[in-house]
Order: structure tokens, then sequence, then C-alpha cells
């Protein structure tokens, strides 16, 4: 009986692509704001490139990944010759070019975490941060990007689940609960497991993309249109997926013994990690590997108060999927 209740709910479930696809589509960014950000770009290259020749500027995150919401703020890297550079020194001499051509809200913060210059284009309109030589999130951007041209359903299960996370305020780093990149990270992971793949595992793959970032080799599969439709076997949709998801953060997950891993398309131990005990601040309630650095846990932000909020919330979702006669509205409900 149990099946048969089982199947006839994911039978039902197609009922919801309509109003999940509808949600997706009203959240990719239209054409004119990705030109303007181009537009952008093409001037803090030129404003860059007068200062220092060598340099180069690269977007990551959002703007980058083609996970972005519409009217995000676009992150900008400035690589620049490594050996000996000042990077609050760096930092204060571009706020000083960018105040000087007429951009707004320019501010230098040297001592952040991530030092970085923020600005605004009055323009465009665009917020922008700055950093200097984030190489790796370059590079992790662009892995990200890659994977989702593989299969639309990555691109329509994370706008549904940042969206998600972003109503519920689980998206919020600095209140314990996960980053936008952890959780397209777990959504990745997600369909890389499901069988058939819907995703292959790209760094298990013969790489035809490597570079060494601060002695961290990065390599993998890029030439993702060689792959022809890796995950046309698998015919689930967006509403099975979306269901799929959160039925496993909320009761299938192993909290206490395991790593979701993007890098290997599988699950770890958290032995085999030497992620069993608390270090400093990382506690690994959660686990999710970065798919390059491979020591750091983007679930070290949660600690033992967010971790129950975040399970709340993965229950909260799944019960809704499972059992509400219009999840599409109460899923999304702001916290
Ligand atoms: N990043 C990282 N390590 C982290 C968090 C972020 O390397 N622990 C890098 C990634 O390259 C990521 C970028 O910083 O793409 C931006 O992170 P985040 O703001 O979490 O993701 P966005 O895709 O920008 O999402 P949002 O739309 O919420 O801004
Ligand atoms: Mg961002």
């Amino acid at each position: 009986r149990m099946v048969k209740r089982y199947m006839a709910c994911r039978n039902d479930i197609h009922r919801y692509d309509a109003p999940f696809m509808a949600v997706y589509k009203s959240l990719i960014p239209a054409e004119e704001e990705l030109e303007k950000q181009k537009q952008l770009m093409a001037q803090l290259e030129n404003l860059v490139s007068k200062e220092w020749p060598h340099a180069k500027l690269y977007l990551y995150g959002s703007c980058a990944n083609s996970f972005g919401f519409p009217k995000s703020d676009i992150d900008v890297c400035l690589a620049i010759e490594d050996d000996g550079i000042n990077k609050s020194e760096i930092l204060l001499k571009l706020a000083n070019i960018l105040e000087s051509n007429k951009l707004q809200n320019v501010q230098a913060l040297t001592r952040a975490r991530v030092p970085i210059v923020k600005l605004m284009d009055p323009v465009t309109g665009i917020s922008c941060d700055i950093c200097i030589n984030n190489v790796l999130a370059v590079v992790n951007t662009k892995l990200l990007r890659d994977y989702a041209r593989i299969d639309v359903r990555l691109r329509q299960l994370a706008f549904i689940v940042k969206h998600w996370a972003k109503s519920r305020k689980v998206n919020e780093t600095y209140q314990g609960t996960l980053s936008s990149y952890a959780y397209v990270l777990m959504c990745i992971h997600f369909l890389q497991l499901r069988r058939p793949p819907i995703l292959p595992c790209l760094q298990e793959m013969e790489p035809t993309y490597s570079v060494r970032v601060d002695n961290i080799r990065c390599a993998y599969f890029d030439k993702v249109d060689r792959l022809g439709n890796f995950g046309s076997s698998n015919r689930e949709t967006i509403a099975e997926l979306v269901w799929g998801f959160f039925n496993y953060w909320a009761y299938a997950h192993d909290y206490s013994n395991t790593v979701v891993s993007v890098r290997t398309g599988s699950i770890l131990g958290k032995r085999e990690k030497d992620w069993t005990r608390r270090v400093g601040n990382d506690r690994h309630l959660i686990c999710i590997e970065d798919p390059f650095e491979t020591s750091h846990d983007l679930g070290r932000v949660v600690d033992k108060f967010s971790i129950r909020v975040l399970r709340e919330e993965f229950e909260r979702a799944a019960k809704i999927m499972h059992h509400d006669p219009n999840p599409c509205a109460k899923l999304f409900e702001p916290y």
C-alpha cells in the first residue's frame, strides 16, 4: 500500500510542473540586464587597463554562473600580478580611479574578510563588488556554468531552491545558513545521483581544462557540448526533482556520517575527510565539499542552532511537496 500511495503521489506530481516552470521563467533575468552588465564591465576594463595594463577583470558569482536572479549585483575579480603586491594599496587606488570617473557610492573595504571595493554605476543602476585575485571563485563559477549547460533541469531546480532559500531566509551565511553557492552544489550533486543520472561528474572525466590556482590543480572535462543529451534517458520533470530534492534533505540524508561531493559525484564518509569533530569554528553539521578546495566544507557556517532551522525548513518544504494542494504558493511563502 505504501508503494501504491508513493506512486500515486509521484504521478500526481506532474500537475505542478507548469506552476514550477512559471516560477522558474519569472526568475530568469531579462536580456537587457545582461547587456547592461556587459556595458559596465567594458567601462571597468577600460579604467583598469589604463592603470594596470596587464591586469584582467573577470565576472564571477551569480552574474556569470547562470544561476543569477534579476537585479543582482555583480561580482568582479581583478586579477593582477601577484608578487609583492599590497592588496589594500591597490584597492584604495582603484577606489580613487572609480570615484574620479563618476562611479557612485565607492567604498574600499580593505579590512573585510574578503577585501573589496564597492561601487554603483549611475548609468546602468548596477552595483558591483570588486575583489583582487580570487581566481578560485572565477574557476568554480565556470564549473557551475558548464554544469548548467548540460541539462536545463539543473538551472530549473537551482532557481526554485534558491528562490525557496531566499524566501525562507535560509540563504544567510552570517546567520549560519547556507550560501547560494552551496545550494547550487547540492542541486548538482542531487542530479549526479539520480538513476539514470541527469548530470555526469565532470571532474572524474578526462580533463579538457586545467589550471593551477594557489597550488590547487583545477581540472575537469569542460567540452560539455560533446556530451549530447547526457541526461535524456532520465525523464524526471521539475516538480519531481523539487519533490526529490527536499525529500532527500529532509528524510534521506545522513547528516551524522556523510559528505556530499560534486568532485567525485558521490557521497563520502565524514571519517575519510576527518570531518568528524569540531575544529575551530568548523562544526561539520551538514557537509558539502567544495569541488576544488577540498578541505573546505561549505556547511562550516552552520552551527547547532542554524542546523535546526535548516532541517526544519527542509522538512517543511518536503511536507508541502507531499501534501499541499498548491505547493508552489506555500513553498515560497515569506518567512
Ligand atoms: N564562493 C566561493 N566559496 C564560498 C562562497 C562563494 O568560492 N564559500 C564564490 C563562488 O564563486 C560563488 C561566488 O563566490 O559563485 C558568489 O557566491 P554566492 O553569493 O553564494 O552566490 P551567487 O551565485 O552570487 O548567488 P546570489 O544570487 O545569492 O548572489
Ligand atoms: Mg552573489
